[in-house]
């Protein structure tokens, strides 16, 4: 085969459902995460969390700690591992490293203790008494006017509500909620700083390798150059690992005042303390139609709640402004300062929520018009982006619906709600639209052919459990004519090729083309290296007449593989690493993800007992690299849907001002019997714009739209209607 375009369709290696290149090392224990990651003289540390909201330390009595053996240091406000440099421009946040005696919220870091080994850390933290100055605390969302902050640029859209409602036949408006839901990666967060002089290596569970580099340099006061972060292999993150949090700067600073290596791993209930989760969202959402179902106005408005130490906004509003067709949208979006930690993004932010709010009233809107809930969505369907007015880069929406209802069997849906029943149990069809934005972030790369033949493809990203090191591989294989067993992707370190952090769906279409971009060039630096050699049967050839396949270059008849042309040259190896940006490409198309969502459930009508029984999901989401992994970021994200429509709740006692539920047996996830059989669709969307590889990112269109599906499913089997999550039996009797 002749060097391919990349925008060849006859891909040989990519798109193939080729198992993990990593699954052998993980199914048998040899992956190395951050926790079992061993150093010479590792001491363990154990964090002291504050048990007030809001107030202040005012002594911290650790003479028992410290009387322990193996006990080496109790660090607290009074007693800091070290001080962030006024250079640090993380602000607020950096004065959670120990800075500050304030307590901002229950869960705070307000010390750390280190000790030889992880009992006696244990064992001494339970023995540090704190007093604290307390102050009145406030957990529970105020939603009064004059308690919500509306943030800059918070809020968007265009024409005229009053006019699009006038124009309307049908109106409707509710409120929707969601409540606070935690990450709950199964690899709690872990960090172990080692230190050689003043350059540190920090080995950190991490989405963002090169972030937290220039986050803990800042925090300690070193340039960039001097921390190297190391993460391999992260067991989920889910979102709460893009940030640096508190724990990781502190670690660090009590390792290079030790002299010895610090580890920490985090417990499961400080999971739910200072690293983040979804806030709790209040939306209402006003939809006006005129009699065949076309959207006259669309207003979408959020409070969600936040820190008071810190401002994070849920965009839950946005998926409003460009899902449908309408020309009439107003959104807006308000937080609520409260005594709580930091919210952070979790899988889908803003889309998860949004979508439920949004896809639960198309669905009440289509009740209200009698018009099926497709063909709604369907006499709304935007062929161009409503807010920019530019075309969609590639667009398979309709597509989805037509393959997700034909695979579903939306035809056997009752439109009359509870009119079926099934040995005793009320049972309904529901769908939803699945919509995530595309992002394109730069990426560098590098790529090495060797002399053996094979090649290390390269780039700081992060392997989050998506498939990232077996799509890069793929990637760079099938560009250089290898197969994939004679190519290695190395990522997970700063001192590798820079990449951005893999949250926002963005790893595969940004890394993907550097990649991609960085095999072309070492490919054309062997050819050129081949034909210019004397040596090689190639010598003389035109560079463009020259292919490649199955490690060998060849052209007019003759070849030489690539082990021989590179063993000739001095290094004993040919390189290329490229700084691969995206081009102006936004500002002629707007870029998307889409799907449908379809779910079947049943519904015990004297328990309230919801089962979801099938569930069905066809996607858009530009090239599929493999048809594997995507397929199980897919049944991942719905998993995740489901947990969000029924199970998932992180419960504040506004009493105590403590999150009560902060353990995995009583935050209840969705476990192998919640999860039916699902089936997961692509539907080919060839993108010619998104970027050379036309790859849009799907990580995170999975989970959206899920839990509006769900809702209104049981809406069909029992006529409830449902607006606050998780639908839980006592809000179905
Ligand atoms: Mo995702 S919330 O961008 O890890």
């Amino acid at each position: 085969m002749a060097i391919k375009a990349d925008k060849s369709p006859a891909f040989t290696t990519i798109g193939r459902p080729l198992d993990r290149t990593d699954g052998r090392l993980k199914v048998t224990g040899r992956a190395a995460y951050t926790g079992d990651i061993p150093a010479e003289g590792l001491l363990h540390a154990v964090l002291i969390t504050s048990t007030i909201a809001r107030g202040s330390v005012s002594k911290i009595d650790s003479s028992a700690a410290e009387a322990l053996p193996g006990v080496i240091a109790v660090f607290s406000p009074a007693n800091p591992p070290g001080i962030v440099p006024k250079s640090d421009k993380t602000g607020k946040e950096s004065q959670l490293l120990l800075q500050t005696n304030k307590v901002f919220y229950h869960g705070q870091i307000i010390g750390l203790v280190v000790a030889e080994s992880l009992e006696q850390a244990q064992h001494a933290a339970s023995l540090v008494k704190v007093n604290y100055r307390r102050s009145q605390a406030v957990t529970k969302m105020d939603t009064r006017a004059s308690a919500l902050v509306t943030p800059e640029d918070a809020g968007g859209g265009r024409g005229s509500i009053k006019s699009g409602l006038a124009a309307a036949s049908s109106t409707i408006k509710a409120t929707y909620t969601t409540p606070t839901e935690s990450h709950n990666p199964m690899e709690p967060f872990a960090t172990t700083a080692v230190w050689q002089g003043q350059a540190l290596t920090l080995y950190d569970s991490t989405q963002a390798i090169t972030n937290t580099q220039k986050n803990i340099a800042a925090a300690l006061g070193i340039g960039p150059a001097k921390v190297r972060v190391i993460s391999h292999f992260v067991g989920g993150g889910f979102g709460c690992k893009l940030s640096t949090w508190a724990h990781v700067g502190i670690t660090a600073m009590a390792a290079r005042k030790l002299k010895r290596p610090v580890k920490l791993v985090m417990s499961r209930s400080q999971m739910f303390g200072p690293v983040g989760f979804r806030p709790k969202t209040i939306q209402t959402v006003t939809l006006a139609a005129k009699k065949d179902g076309s959207l006259t106005a669309m207003r979408h408005d959020t409070i969600s709640e936040t820190s008071r130490f810190v401002e994070f906004i849920e965009h839950c509003s946005s998926v409003s402004l460009n899902t449908y067709l309408c020309k009439n949208v107003s959104t807006s979006q308000r937080v609520a300062p409260i005594d709580i930690g930091k919210p952070t993004w979790m899988r889908a932010p803003g889309h998860a929520p949004g979508s439920f709010a949004l896809e639960c009233a198309m669905d009440e809107l289509a009740c209200a018009l009698k018009i099926d809930p497709i063909a709604l969505r369907l006499r709304n369907y935007a062929d161009t982006d409503q807010e920019s007015g530019l075309p969609w880069s590639s667009n398979a929406l309709k597509e989805c619906y037509k393959l997700g209802a034909e695979k579903f069997g939306w035809h056997m849906r009752s439109p009359k709600p509870g009119s079926v029943r099934e040995d005793g149990l009320l049972t309904g069809m529901g769908m939803a639209t699945a919509v995530h934005s595309v992002w394109r972030n730069p990426s560098q790369a590098m790529v090495r052919i060797l002399a053996d033949g094979t090649a290390v493809a390269s780039a700081g990203t992060q392997e989050i459990g998506t498939g990232t090191y077996t799509v890069m591989s793929q990637i760079a294989a099938e560009i250089l004519g290898l197969p994939i067993d004679k190519v290695d992707f190395k990522l997970g370190d700063s001192d590798l090729p820079h990449a951005p952090l893999s949250g926002g769906s963005t790893t595969a279409g940004s890394v993907g083309p550097a990649v991609a971009q960085a095999a072309r060039e070492a490919l054309r630096k062997l050819i050129n290296t081949a034909v210019a050699d004397p040596q090689s049967p190639l010598y003389g050839a035109a560079a463009e007449a020259v292919s490649c396949r199955d490690g060998a270059l060849s052209a007019n008849g003759k070849s030489e593989s690539f082990a021989a042309i590179v063993a000739r040259t001095p290094e004993k190896y040919i390189e290329a690493k490229v700084d691969h940006k995206p081009g102006d490409e936004e500002k002629h198309f707007a870029m998307s993800t889409f799907g449908a969502q379809f779910a079947e459930v049943a519904v015990d009508p004297d328990l309230g007992l919801i089962h979801v029984r099938r569930f069905v999901g066809a996607y858009g989401g530009g090239r599929i690299l493999n048809a594997k992994t995507a397929r199980s970021q897919m049944l991942g994200g719905i998993a995740f849907g489901i947990g969000m429509a029924l199970t998932e709740q992180t419960i504040m006692d506004n009493n105590c001002h403590r999150i009560v539920n902060n353990n995995l047996g009583e935050y209840y996830l969705p476990s192998n019997a919640d999860v039916p059989h699902l089936d997961v669709y692509f539907v080919q969307e060839d993108d010619a714009h998104v970027n050379d590889l036309g790859v849009k990112g799907i990580g995170e269109l999975g989970i959206t739209g899920v839990a509006a599906a769900i809702a209104n499913a049981v809406y069909n089997a029992t006529g409830k209607r449902v607006r606050d999550l998780p639908i839980t039996l006592d809000k179905l009797i």
